[in-house]
This record gives structure tokens, sequence and C-alpha cells, in this order.
């Protein structure tokens, strides 16, 4: 018998990754512990990819911004003096100091450390002290932009700059999710849940219905839902599961809520769509309710997951809507709350040498999916 091959990024040692679904084997436990392997997916998956910065209603008036902060970036997503949404990295360009934490409003950027002042399209205006620096000049030094586009309210960025344009990325998506009108959505409660786990034991997690019947027993197992692992028609780089199912999925038995969306075509009335768009942004659109969730690598096993709750925005001057909203976060959050749990006990597992790949049930055709991406991209093996 040959020896192993161990070399981390030796296409070798995922052989068994790359059979089909019901021959192949996971990843490697290292794949969600190991620091090289970890810095390989910032550099491919994350800064090559588009990644979900927030929704544009939470910045609705110039000079309003918020920031994102993981692993691989510091940025601070605005509105400009045009109205634009705008993304730039989060550093000052005199000696890097941080420019903006949290959220607000600001009419220029001023740097806390030596009052380097930046307009909201980027610019340096203002650097006392600099006069007698050679050869300095201020066009030199605004902001480093980054690439941000925007689909029907979902900000999206791209830190390398190269990826295709968000619409290539997406492919027929926007068409075939037309009927949720996400453009006139909005976001009414974000969550945020720093965990001990690698950022794709949470993605994998969301997307396979294998684990319901046992991680959601006290909560939605109830449903009598068909699961189903649907592979995109197109180009597009994501990953949907229909549920067939009655009712709605997004509360709790018993509880009360809003009527189904208006102008969904038939099929979306039947069921639930559990949607991942590569590399760590999830939709979940049920027929009364939406909710997504986006993941943020903070270290090999560290992860940031925000959970943004949205309703048709026409629900929000409903007298009634905080007590109906109140049913669906509550339901949001217990599911949410047994998923994390389960993803930090398998984490805990991941970490042991002596854990070792499994297989995979026909359930979990998008985890064998998406660790197939990434490895595409950590080994420079698939299309960027
Ligand atoms: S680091 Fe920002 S002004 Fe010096
Ligand atoms: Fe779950």
């Amino acid at each position: 018998m040959p020896p192993e091959p161990d070399a981390l990024f030796d296409p070798a040692r995922y052989a068994k990754v790359r059979r089909p679904l019901l021959e192949a084997e996971g990843l490697p436990a290292a794949c969600y512990t190991d620091a090289e392997f970890f810095r390989r997916e910032l550099d491919t998956v994350f800064r090559g990819g588009w990644l979900l910065a927030g929704r544009a209603e939470r910045i609705p008036a110039r000079g309003d911004y918020f920031t994102v902060d993981f692993a691989a970036a510091s940025l601070v997503v605005i509105r400009d003096a045009e109205g634009r949404v705008r993304a730039y990295a989060n550093a000052c360009r005199h000696r890097g100091a941080r420019l903006v934490t949290g959220e607000g409003n600001c009419r220029a950027f001023v740097c806390a450390y030596h009052s380097w002042t930046y307009a909201l399209d980027g610019s340096l205006r203002g650097c006392p002290g600099m006069e007698e620096t050679r050869d300095f000049s201020r066009a030199d030094y605004g902001l480093d932009e980054i690439r941000c586009e925007t689909w029907d309210g979902f900000i999206f960025y791209n830190l390398d700059g190269r990826a295709p344009p968000l619409a290539a990325w997406l492919g027929e998506l926007p068409a075939r999710l037309a009927p949720y009108r996400f453009a006139d959505m909005a976001a009414t409660r974000i969550r945020v849940h720093d965990l001990d786990c690698n950022w794709k034991t949470w993605v994998e997690n969301y997307m396979e219905g294998y684990h319901i019947p046992t991680v959601h027993r006290a909560t939605i197992s109830a449903h009598k839902a068909v699961n189903t692992p649907e592979d995109p028609a197109g180009s597009g780089q994501y990953r949907a599961i229909f549920e067939r199912h009655e009712g709605t999925l997004a509360l709790l038995p018993g509880d009360s809520g809003f009527p189904p969306l208006e102008g969904l075509d038939d099929e979306s009335t039947r069921g639930s769509r559990f949607m991942l768009v590569y590399p760590a942004t999830m939709l979940a659109l049920t027929i009364d309710a939406m909710w997504t969730f986006h993941v943020l690598p903070l270290g090999p096993e560290r992860t940031r997951v925000i959970h943004t709750s949205l309703f048709p925005s026409s629900r929000l001057s409903r007298p009634d809507f905080e007590a109906l909203a109140a049913n669906y976060y509550k339901r949001q959050d217990r599911v949410v709350q047994e998923d994390n749990d389960i993803t930090i006990l398998q984490q805990q597992g991941l970490r042991s040498p002596l854990t070792r790949p499994g297989r995979f049930a026909a359930k979990e055709k998008i985890v064998h999916a998406l660790d197939n991406w990434v490895l595409d991209r950590v080994l420079g093996t698939g299309t960027p």
C-alpha cells in the first residue's frame, strides 16, 4: 500500500470527496480546523466570491453606514452623497487605523488618530501636517473602494474584484425568486451569533434536511415535509432545497401569523425554499415570511452567523405587526439555537485527531456539493 498523501493541498488526499455523492466520503477533519486550509479558503472562497453585506434599507439616508468585520476584511458600507451604495476598506490610508465601527451616519470619515478626512466618495480631503512630505498627493490616498452590487435590496461585495458580475454569479436565481419580491421586503430584526465552529459546519447543516427529525424534534419536525435538494437549472453559483408541506413552516404549531405573501407562483405556495448562494449566503423563503443567514469566518474554529428577519414592508403598518412578528422570531430563534448547538457539538468531534471522514446520505447532496465547490477553489482545480 502506498502511504496516504499527507500534503494538505494534494488533490489525491481528497479523491474520495470527489466521488459521486453516494460513493463519496466527507472532507477530512483538518478542513474544519487547520489554520493553513482556512487561510487558503479566505484567499480563494471568500476573497474570490460574492458575499452578502446586508440589506440596503439598513442605510436609507445619505451618509448612513454599517461595518462588516471578519478574518478576510474589515469594510464599511455606506450610502454616498449621490445616494449610491458603496463599500470601502475600513482603514485609514495614513497608518491604517480603523475609521468607523458599528453603524451610524456621517458627513465625512475623520480618522481618530491624526484627523485625515475622507469624503463619502472616498477621496482624501484633509491631511493636516503633510505639507512637507515629498511627492505626496492627496489624490493617491483615497480610501480603497471594494466592489459592491445590489440585488433587490441585498448588498453583495467581492473583495478581490475579479468575480464575474453579481448577475452572472446569481444566474437564473433572481428570475426564479422574483415572485417573492425581495425589493418590497424590509429587514425588521438582526441577530448575531459568534460560535465555536468552522464556517462550513454551519452552512452544511443549514443545507441538509437529514438532521431535522433528530435535532428539531421539539420544534419543526412535526411538519409533514418532503425535503428535496435541487440542482440549479443553469450556471448560477447557488444550491436549493424545496420542502413541500401544508401551511407555513415559519411558525411553531399553534401560533398565528400573517397571510401568505401576495404574488407567489403555484409551486411556491406549496412549500418552502432554502437556498445557498455560494459561498456563505443563505435564504429561507416560506409562504409568509423570509429570513436570511450569512456567515463570516473569524478563525478556523470561530464563526459569526448573522440572522436577518424580513417581511413585506406592507405588513409593518399593521397594528398587530409586532405581536405576530414575535411568533416568527420565536420559531426562528429556537430552531437557530438547535442548529447552533449541534454545530458546536460537531466541531468538538472534528477537533479530535481520532476523527475520520464518514459517508453521506442522499439528503446530504448539498453538503457534498459545497465541499466540492470549496475544494475546487482551495486546490485550484475548478473554475474561479
Ligand atoms: S492613521 Fe489615520 S490619520 Fe493617521
Ligand atoms: Fe437545522
